[in-house]
């Protein structure tokens, strides 16, 4: 338990208000799959994502992407700036994979795409996130045109960022998710976070050190496994504090 009030309580994270602009996010030992159907303690789980999303805001924060991120100095919190949160999830994929295949499987799994696509999924846990147009968003004032045009022009930018710095580990990037918010002046940061849950990386020999591990059956161990390497090969110390 964190100081300050607790304002909200999701499946992965307890966010908390620090001050008027400023939350502590906490990343939770707890892993869900399959809508929250599947619900299972991680121990350790909570600081390998706040260490990935660290590093991988970090890592965009250098390179000129506005994100919410702060500061984090280990353990499972990170220190963020306050947002109005867009609830539209936005899916950028390289590869065809998941949800894709299941919607149209004419794709082969894994096939490269001829260039990165982009979906933007409304978020609502009782539709199920359902996958929305452009359109859609425009059509119920979800986004401005500039907005969606700022949002799409930095999930594209996002990719190729996460993409060449994975590269150089070896890894490929398969899809992710990314979410948005707006600040007080209504400018529009990368938020939420980027971590073995909102990623799919693969390895040279194509074993995935996300969580498809546990979509997949796999069990707890085994996601941790694949977090951990995740975090070593790109060169992360995560000092194991749960507390
Ligand atoms: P889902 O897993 O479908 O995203 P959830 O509500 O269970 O839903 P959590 O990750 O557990 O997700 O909760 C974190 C919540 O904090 C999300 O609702 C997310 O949109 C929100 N959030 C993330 N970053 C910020 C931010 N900078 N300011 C305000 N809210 C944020
Ligand atoms: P997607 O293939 O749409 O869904 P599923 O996991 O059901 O096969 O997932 C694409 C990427 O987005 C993947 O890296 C996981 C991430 N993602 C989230 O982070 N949160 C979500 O709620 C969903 C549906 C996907």
């Amino acid at each position: 338990m964190l100081g300050g009030q607790l304002l909200y309580e999701g499946k992965a994270k307890r966010v908390y208000v620090k001050d008027e602009n400023t939350l502590l996010m906490e990343f939770k030992d707890v892993v869900t799959a399959l809508d929250g159907v599947k619900v299972s303690q991680a121990p350790g789980k909570g600081v390998l994502n706040a260490a990935l999303s660290a590093f991988f805001f970090r890592l965009l924060e250098s390179r000129g992407v506005n994100t919410h991120f702060i500061g984090y100095d280990g353990g499972r919190v990170l220190t963020v700036r306050r947002l109005k949160m867009v609830p539209v999830e936005v899916i950028v994929r390289n590869y065809a994979y998941g949800s894709l295949i299941k919607r149209l499987p004419l794709y082969k799994p894994l096939s490269k795409l001829g260039k990165p696509i982009v979906e933007y999924h409304y978020k609502s846990d009782e539709l199920h996130d359902p996958l929305i147009l452009p359109e859609d968003i425009l059509n119920t004032g979800l986004m401005s045109g500039e907005e969606l045009n700022t949002v799409n022009e930095v999930s594209l930018r996002v990719n190729e960022v996460l993409s060449s710095e994975l590269v150089r580990y070896g890894l490929t990037l398969v899809d992710f998710k990314l979410e948005f918010g707006r600040d007080a002046n209504g400018r529009l940061l990368v938020a939420d976070e980027i971590s073995g849950d909102t990623i799919r990386v693969i390895d040279a020999e194509g074993r995935h050190l996300d969580k498809e591990v546990f979509r997949k059956g796999g069990s707890v161990e085994d996601l941790i496994i694949a977090y951990s390497t995740l975090a070593r090969r790109l060169g992360i110390n995560v000092g194991f504090r749960c507390t």
